[in-house]
């Protein structure tokens, strides 16, 4: 596991989407697993401004979304597929056909799950997975329970991601309780697996995560089982690990 700490959220943003652009380059045809939530902005503004500026291409480029609410359609201002059009997709030359997100809105969610693994099946796995973390130490909507959900699944949101996600709804009763989300088997199917973190509220989850014990009370410190891991994080994110680095910075 390799850690940086970088003294702020930009700092953070342009390291991580400095990784993504090298990738691209070296790889046209990259598959990028893709987070939503506020940590990842940042990367995608870099990323997009790269497109503008200094060409970098995403034509052939495929990307596969960690999660959806299960209620919400795509045009649904806070669905996820509509969060990645506004953020990202919209301001890049990516093929919308070669974009995935789960469709929170299928009749049959559970086919909906096993149609995903499908298609993330058929890519064998992805160049590069980028992932937030909740508070509570949740990956994509993998939440703490008492084992590893290895499939993309229906998941129950817990008081912890549902009090940290209703911020983005206009009235906050109207955050769905369900989503769909990758398994951990999806997430760790990568190449290169980056934790991107910032502020005090992440530390207890980073540290945890990092450092302690590999627990699905913690579904974030599966990745200390992941061969070739960064993280990025600022300096409010590492408090609780601060000591300890020097043991990971290989
Ligand atoms: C949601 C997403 C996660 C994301 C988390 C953190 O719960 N499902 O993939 O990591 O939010 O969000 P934020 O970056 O806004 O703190």
């Amino acid at each position: 596991m390799k850690i940086h700490v970088v003294a702020n959220e930009q700092e953070m943003s342009i390291k991580t989407a400095n990784i993504i652009a090298d990738l691209v380059r070296k790889k046209p045809n990259a598959v990028l697993g893709l987070p939503t939530g506020s940590t990842p902005l940042g990367t995608y503004r870099e990323l997009a401004r790269m497109f503008r500026e200094e060409n970098l291409d995403f034509s052939q480029v495929h990307t596969i979304n960690l999660d959806e609410y299960i209620g919400l359609s795509k045009y649904h201002p806070q669905s996820y597929r509509s969060f990645m059009r506004k953020q990202f997709f919209d301001h890049i030359n990516i093929d919308g056909r070669n974009t995935h997100v789960p469709d929170g809105m299928a009749k049959d969610v559970e086919a909906e799950c096993r149609r995903y693994d499908e298609m993330m099946f058929r890519y064998g796995h992805t160049d590069l997975q980028l992932i937030g973390i909740g508070p509570n130490g949740h990956i994509a909507f993998n939440e703490p329970a008492d084992s590893f959900t290895p499939d993309t699944h229906v998941s129950i949101l817990t008081e912890s991601t549902i009090n940290a996600n209703q911020r983005f709804f206009q009235n906050p009763d109207d955050m769905p309780r369900t989503a769909i989300s990758l398994g951990m088997r999806g997430i760790m199917s990568t190449r290169h697996l980056i934790l991107i973190a910032c502020g005090e509220g992440k530390a207890e989850a980073v540290a945890n995560s990092c450092f302690g014990p590999v627990t699905p009370r913690v579904p974030g410190s599966l990745i200390q089982l992941h061969p070739y891991v960064t993280v990025i994080a600022d300096e409010a994110a590492m408090t609780l690990c601060p000591n300890k680095l020097s043991e990971l910075d290989d």
